[in-house]
């Protein structure tokens, strides 16, 4: 049984599934989050995130029930701890700049009351340069601690992703950033003990410009895909067989183009890394963000032409948005690219939001039954590939739809089946004829 107390500030996504894996594993682990319901729910064994998580449920009530997790908002808890992560959201603003509010004040908080000798790790994904800018510093003015001496510090990004939390933890390679070898062996001693996948030990710099790299490097590729995409429909050509051809070139991987890109890192990281690396000037990284961001606003432009080819007036229109959440078979709805098509038919006379996972979005109630989603519709727009719309045929269209007209924003349909059962479509990278 591991002797290390642990505590991890930040009950979400990343924090939730990291405890209740070392709690599993038999390590005392203390979860802080400032939401008080949070702890709460936690404490009652239920598990306070929304979407399909294999397994993690079980094994929070199961943690919780042998005494090995208990989740709290004080942080004198962190008192007694050994080693405390810090998983908490890393925003950024409106200016595209990080805005480390929730970070400084988690850091001030344990900095305030670690012991000597706490190994602090950060799990957070932030802009190159924050370790020893900002949290370093803070950590170390609350007590007067001197890092190295008085407290050890690494920092491990997470590689998770919703709808694979306990998959991911458990079994990729994570980079582990340290501020010396022992802040290092220290934490390696504890992540062993919960993933398969290997630890790649570097500096705390490195490892904040890997993770931001990691998902810039996805956007990027993202957003060329989307370029691509937006080619090809202006010469009328397919884009997903021009990818399937593309990438039966050897050392080439086209990425799949989409109706936009969204959730808590993908928008956001970019720019952290953009900030970090400001002195470079980059380019090509706040274009590809501004390709992406355009993706929800070209399926806007995509269903405007669709009902204007039939001549009903957008505020006449009944119009159908399937897929809230910005990933397939997830509840989670930050940054999603259904936001601003929502917002561009808010007007219309019904709007309809469907999702299985969801029950509210942007003020609006989101049903959960596809088939009284459909009924009465003048066109539907896919915003998400959940399993559940590959099984929707062109008669199920035809038959709850007022007039079945599709516009596909993840490739869920064929052009040719749709042309052939004569339903109206278009989406993103798709002929129009
Ligand atoms: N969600 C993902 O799939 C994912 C993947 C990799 C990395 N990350 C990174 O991990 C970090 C956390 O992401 P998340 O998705 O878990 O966020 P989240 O919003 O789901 O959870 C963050 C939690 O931190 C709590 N919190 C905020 N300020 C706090 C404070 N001062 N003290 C204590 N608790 C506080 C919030 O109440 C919330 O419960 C971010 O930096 C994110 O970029 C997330």
């Amino acid at each position: 049984m591991p002797k290390e107390k642990l505590a991890i500030v930040g009950l979400g996504y990343v924090g939730i599934p990291l405890s209740v894996l070392l709690a599993d594993k038999g390590f005392d682990v203390v979860g802080i989050d400032v939401s008080a319901e949070r702890a709460m729910k936690i404490n009652e064994g239920v598990l306070p995130l929304k979407g399909d998580e294999p397994e993690l449920d079980e094994l929070l009530a199961k943690a919780v029930a042998k005494g090995k997790l208990r989740a709290s908002t004080d942080f004198s808890m962190c008192s007694d701890r050994d080693a405390i992560f810090v998983c908490v959201d890393t925003p950024i603003n409106e200016s595209h700049k990080p805005n480390n509010s929730r970070l400084m004040a988690a850091v001030t908080s344990i900095g305030e009351n670690m012991r000597k000798g706490t190994l602090v790790i950060i799990e957070s994904t932030i802009a190159p340069g924050t370790m020893m800018n900002v949290v370093a510093p803070a950590l170390e003015r609350s007590k007067k601690m001197k890092m190295g001496k008085d407290f050890k510090l690494a920092h491990c990004p997470e590689r998770v992703m919703p709808g694979r939390l306990l998959y991911n933890l458990r079994n990729y390679d994570r980079v582990l950033g340290g501020l010396d070898k022992q802040s290092i062996a220290r934490a390696s001693s504890i992540y062993s003990r919960i993933m398969k996948g290997k630890l790649h030990p570097t500096d705390l710099t490195t490892a904040e410009v890997v993770k931001t790299t990691e998902n810039t490097y996805r956007d990027v590729q993202i957003a060329f895909a989307n370029e691509v995409a937006l080619i090809c429909e202006t010469l009328d050509i397919d884009a997903f067989e021009v990818r399937r051809l593309v990438n039966s070139c050897p050392f080439r991987d086209m990425h799949v183009p989409g109706a936009g890109v969204g959730g808590h890192c993908l928008p956001k990281d970019p720019w952290l890394l953009v900030h970090g690396g400001k002195a470079a000037k980059p380019k090509l990284i706040p274009t590809a963000r501004e390709v992406n961001d355009g993706m929800p606003l070209h399926i806007v432009d995509l269903t405007m032409k669709m009902l204007a080819n039939a001549k009903i007036d957008k505020r006449k229109a009944c119009v159908t948005i399937l897929g809230a959440s910005f990933l397939q078979e997830s509840g989670d709805i930050r940054n999603s690219p259904t936001i601003p098509v929502m917002r561009s038919f808010k007007s219309c006379t019904k709007l309809t939001v469907h999702d299985p996972y969801v029950t509210e979005i942007d003020g609006v109630d989101v049903v959960s039954d596809l088939r009284s989603a459909l009924e009465g519709a003048d066109i539907a727009i896919f915003m998400v590939a959940h399993s559940q719309y590959a099984s929707i045929t062109p008669a199920t269209l035809k038959k709850f739809m007022r007039t079945p007209r599709v516009v596909d924003g993840r490739n869920i349909f064929s052009t040719e089946k749709m042309k052939k059962a004569g339903i109206a479509y278009s989406g993103i990278g798709k002929r129009l004829s």
